[in-house]
């Protein structure tokens, strides 16, 4: 059993929790861009969720989770003191950063907090970090101070304009490239792009033409998290993958979005009905 030490919501519309978790284990190992996969109770579902942070010294992890799905409306509702059944990891590779000098780090909705502790780690190593965070709304902004506190330079935007600037990430992440090129300053090493599938495949159009290397994490449907069951394939370069393994991170440049896109939408129906269920044992609590 896992004990959550911390839990708060990081914006006005309670869509997004932070949870800080003892498990020594994972807070010696995890690296930024790994992940954990947990599980409520003893028969609760396999839910992936990225490593937002550790603290070696405190052995907690800490991870920001969306409600989206029954899984995680159920986590949202334990409190601090409470403990969870299982955290497994950490997992998948860690983003890779040597060599870098300047990198432009986009986040989009609840991916900024999984770009978060990515540029964390950049800016402590003194890499260069322009950070774009774009949301759909002011309602649903996260980690205003701590993007602030990473960034060399911050751009938050939303799509309707009442936070920040108004427009979308690809805007702005073609705006910064354009102005490198016209102030003659060095061009980004890498764009690391983490969002809706959709965001990122019209980022990797935006950088393409400029030859800038593009790197994505992905967040497919998951099971084992161990390369076993398949569930989290992607065609990269023409070949599988797997996302658990051989990723979360991949070149957005050789990921084909298209079946991507296509085999999220294929298990959309099922997630929402699963999230509508309300167990008639727990009423829609987590058992335990
Ligand atoms: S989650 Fe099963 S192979 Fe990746």
């Amino acid at each position: 059993m896992y004990k959550v030490v911390t839990k708060r919501f990081l914006n006005d519309a309670k869509t997004i929790c932070l949870f800080e978790i003892e498990a020594p284990f994972i807070a010696r190992h995890a690296r930024a861009g790994q992940f954990v996969i947990f599980r409520l109770d003893e028969q609760g579902e396999r839910v992936p969720v990225s490593v937002a942070g550790y603290d070696r010294q405190k052995g907690t992890v800490t991870v920001m989770v969306q409600a989206a799905g029954r899984t995680t409306r159920m986590l949202h509702t334990v409190e601090q003191g409470d403990y969870i059944s299982d955290i497994a990891g950490p997992l998948g590779k860690a983003t890779e950063m040597e060599g870098l000098k300047k990198v432009c780090v986009v986040g989009g909705g609840v991916g900024c907090a999984i770009a978060y502790p990515i540029a964390k780690e950049m800016h402590e190593r003194g890499i260069e970090v322009t950070f774009i965070a774009g949301f759909r709304s002011a309602d649903i902004v996260i980690l205003k101070d701590e993007l602030k506190e990473v960034s060399d330079k911050l751009i938050m935007c939303t799509d309707d304009g009442s936070y920040g600037r108004k427009g979308f990430t690809t805007l702005f992440l073609k705006q910064e490239i354009e102005a490198n090129i016209d102030w003659k300053r060095p061009q980004f090493d890498r764009v690391i792009a983490i969002g809706p599938d959709i965001m990122m495949k019209f980022l990797a159009d935006v950088t393409r033409p400029y030859g800038i290397s593009t790197i994505i994490s992905l967040d497919p449907i998951m099971v084992d998290g161990t390369g076993m069951c398949g569930c989290c394939r992607v065609i990269v370069g023409g070949e599988t993958k797997f996302a658990c393994v051989d990723g979360p991170d991949f070149d957005a440049h050789q990921v084909d979005f298209d079946s991507l896109i296509k085999r999220a939408a294929f298990y959309k129906e099922e997630q929402d009905e699963a999230a509508k269920h309300i167990c008639r044992m727990t009423g829609g609590k987590r058992n335990g």
